[in-house]
């Protein structure tokens, strides 16, 4: 498996990739995946649609407007023009992409021979609601759904449709070109052989897909990034530090490859502010919510793309933070490392999923350098657990540390 999937990559890139009818022969599920269709081309969908399309599946991809779509294929082509000037691509191959790419406007058209339909319309369960009875009423029997909500219940969305056993969370990262790391989720209902189809299918993608057993909450990577960007701006007020000594000290002592207050700004506040509030929904002990988050949405300060969040930026492109190393000496992040660890126990005690697929989940996708469970142990359970009930002690049950640390501190 590992093998083949490898050489998938490897002829992707050189621009010979062969139908994946073909690549995978050998595979009784994916003879079955052929035909792709994307719901949504904005900012996930397009780059959905361009990586599957790579990957040798035949795409439609569909969105309400003409314009819309129209703005998504521009995009693609920059993304694989840039590829074939970096010698990624070849010509060919950027021609057969192309041509495994059709936009549509029509939703019943858009479903024709859909093995898979991948839907990436915005984060809002009254519109998805919407979408699912129109799919549901169009597309094959045989078609598997997939979404790709960061923080909406999968379960809920599967019972709207008529094929709870055939729908699964497939939550993709933002750049999708870019990040490797694919959350695969497991609804109430979603039957095993669609958890094995979507993880083959993520395979031949050249992703690296995780296996979520349980429709929770934030999933694996937001259950443990966004409460910790919420933690972050409480530790500045009690602390009384500011966001570059706790991003410093982040980056230097907890082996984070950008500061939390950086994350949140690339990520943008907007998606940010949107998933703690679906998270909070779900379920109240998942985050601590602090209101600036909220403030600083309704200030339109997303982050990078609007020029100012957590931090100013000088324009809207892409730009890191100077971080000075002495800053890091003003802030001690056990608080942070010991928020993330609960949650990341409450993970594992709940069989959510294995603990490497978490470790792989947070170095993949939020490029952690060490293990996060790894630089508890360092740091000492015991220490944490402390840590966590004189937290606990002076704001609260949040803090509470769970079953998993209590019986590894002892
Ligand atoms: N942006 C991110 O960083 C990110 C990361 C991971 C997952 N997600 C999830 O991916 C999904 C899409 O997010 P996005 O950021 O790409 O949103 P977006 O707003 O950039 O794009 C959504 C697209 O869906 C289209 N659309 C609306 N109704 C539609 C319909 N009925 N059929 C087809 N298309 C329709 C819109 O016109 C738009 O082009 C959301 O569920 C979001 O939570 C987003």
């Amino acid at each position: 498996m590992e093998l083949r999937n490898h050489s998938l990559k490897l002829l992707s890139i050189q621009g010979k990739t062969k139908s994946p009818l073909r690549m995978i022969d050998c595979d009784r599920k994916m003879d079955k995946m052929a035909n792709v269709t994307v719901l949504g081309s904005g900012t996930m969908g397009h780059g959905i649609a361009q990586i599957a399309a790579m990957a040798g599946f035949k795409v439609l991809l569909r969105d309400v407007e003409q314009r819309f779509l129209d703005s998504a294929m521009d995009k693609i082509k920059w993304s694989l023009n840039k590829m074939v000037e970096k010698n990624k691509l070849t010509k060919e191959s950027f021609e057969q992409t192309l041509s495994r790419l059709e936009p549509v406007v029509d939703m019943k058209e858009g479903l024709k021979g859909a093995d898979l339909v991948i839907e990436a319309v915005p984060e809002d369960l009254s519109l998805k609601r919407i979408v699912y009875k129109e799919v549901s009423s169009y597309a094959d029997p045989k078609t598997i759904f997939a979404s790709n909500t960061s923080t909406l219940p999968i379960s809920e969305m599967a019972d709207l449709t008529d094929r709870p056993g055939s729908f699964i969370g497939l939550h993709f990262f933002n750049p999708p070109q870019l990040m490797k790391l694919v959350e695969v989720i497991r609804g109430h209902k979603t039957d095993q052989s669609t958890v094995e189809s979507l993880m083959t299918f993520v395979e031949a993608l050249g992703k690296t897909p995780v296996l979520v057993q349980k429709d929770v909450a934030g999933f694996i990577v937001n259950r443990i990034f966004i409460p910790l960007v919420h933690e972050a701006v409480f530790c500045k007020e009690r602390d009384g530090v500011t966001y570059e000594e706790i991003d410093a000290a982040l980056k230097s002592k907890l082996g984070f490859p950008m500061g939390i207050f950086e994350l949140a700004d690339y990520t943008g506040l907007d998606v940010v502010n949107k998933a703690s509030h679906e998270m909070h929904l779900r379920d109240d002990k998942v985050i601590n919510p602090h209101p600036l988050i909220e403030k600083l949405f309704q200030e339109k300060k997303l982050g990078q793309k609007t020029g100012e969040g957590f931090y100013s930026y000088s324009s809207n492109k892409y730009e890191r933070k100077d971080l000075v190393q002495a800053d890091a000496e003003a802030f001690d992040p056990t608080v942070m490392l010991a928020v993330a660890s609960n949650n990341a126990g409450w993970l594992l005690s709940n069989e959510v999923c294995a603990q490497s697929d978490l470790e792989k989940a947070l170095r993949l996708g939020m490029g952690l350098k060490k293990d996060l469970l790894a630089t508890a142990a360092e740091v000492g359970m015991k220490s944490i657990v402390e840590k966590l009930n004189e937290m606990s002690e002076k704001y609260g049950k949040f803090y509470a540390p769970g079953p998993y640390l209590l019986k590894f501190a002892g």
